[in-house]
């Protein structure tokens, strides 16, 4: 890498993130297509953001991906916001137009762009989702936008399903909402018609996190889909014992920082590079 004195500066806000994959994702993307760019991590404590947040516009950054835990509370520090925002309420890419500060969000758009690469159609479909966090709006999002027509949701917090489901049913009149307890994720039959699952919880980054729901319950016909990115989750091993199609969220992350990149660069993101280096990096 060869940093120059018109080299353009982006980056991610977290806290923690040294766990990000996104520099070295961003990095050879940036390499690949020959941009004088660099992606650099920066980790932004929650008392710190507004004044990070200011620091994009006095460093003259492109912009940044935004992590845990900033995504919601940086919406308050952008000058304009995105359509998709604006209903949503969150943040994972700001673009600095120029002194303007413009908060998008493509996790939702990567998640369709990995199911489209699948050709899985969503289409009038009955989900179940398990988590109510920041990637569980994301995916529901996602979902209404698709035209699915009933979303389950469950979570360890209760509350945070029944807060979730109440944000999303201003989103979406079409689409059939439905909250239940945790404890009763297991106990699902044929008559449900569940036919795509999100696990969008955290349970699965470590190996020795349990199953967050039991796939036996299911017809083989479900469609499995796993957050997690950085490892095969045990959800993703028996939902194929049980012959079930199904993918992790690598794609998901991957597409996400491809969308971007290309908001940064105006540039077409060279994806197969991007998955290739975030395959070797995750040993995948
Ligand atoms: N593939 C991608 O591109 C992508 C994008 C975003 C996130 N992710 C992944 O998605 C996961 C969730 O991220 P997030 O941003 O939504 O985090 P978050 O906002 O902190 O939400 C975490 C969710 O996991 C649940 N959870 C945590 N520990 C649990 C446990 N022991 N048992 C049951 N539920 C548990 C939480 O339930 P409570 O509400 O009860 O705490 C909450 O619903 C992370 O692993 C992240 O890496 C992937």
């Amino acid at each position: 890498m060869r940093i120059t004195g018109k080299t353009k500066v982006a980056g991610i806000f977290g806290f923690p993130v040294s766990h990000t994959l996104s520099p070295v994702i961003q990095n050879a993307a940036f390499e690949e297509k020959g941009l004088d760019f660099v992606y650099l991590p920066f980790p932004v404590e929650p008392s710190g953001l507004k004044n990070a947040t200011e620091g994009i516009r006095a460093l003259n950054l492109v912009g940044v991906n935004v992590t845990i835990p900033h995504k919601e509370s940086i919406v308050d520090y952008m000058d304009e916001l995105s359509p998709e925002v604006k209903v949503m309420g969150a943040v994972n890419t700001v673009v600095n137009r120029e002194g303007k500060l413009v908060g998008y969000n493509t996790d939702w758009r990567g998640f369709i762009k990995s199911l489209q690469e699948e050709g899985v159609s969503l289409r009038g479909k009955n989900a179940l989702l398990l988590g109510a966090g920041g990637a569980a709006l994301s995916v529901c999002f996602a979902l209404i936008n698709e035209g699915i027509g009933r979303i389950v949701l469950t979570n360890r917090t209760f509350s945070r399903a029944k807060n979730l489901a109440r944000k999303l049913e201003k989103i979406s009149n079409k689409t059939n909402f439905e909250v239940i307890e945790f404890e009763k994720r297991n106990y699902f039959s044929q008559k449900d018609n569940i036919d795509f699952l999100v696990n969008a919880t955290s349970l699965g980054m470590n190996e020795t996190d349990p199953l967050p729901v039991n796939l036996e319950q299911f017809p083989p016909s479900l469609y499995v889909y796993d957050v997690i990115y950085n490892r095969e989750t045990e959800l993703l091993k028996q939902a194929k014992k049980l012959g079930m199609r199904c993918q992790g969220g690598f794609k998901m992350l991957v597409y996400q920082g491809a969308l971007a990149f290309e908001l940064w660069t105006g540039e077409k993101a060279p994806v197969e590079k991007m998955k290739a280096v975030a395959k070797k990096q995750l040993g995948i």
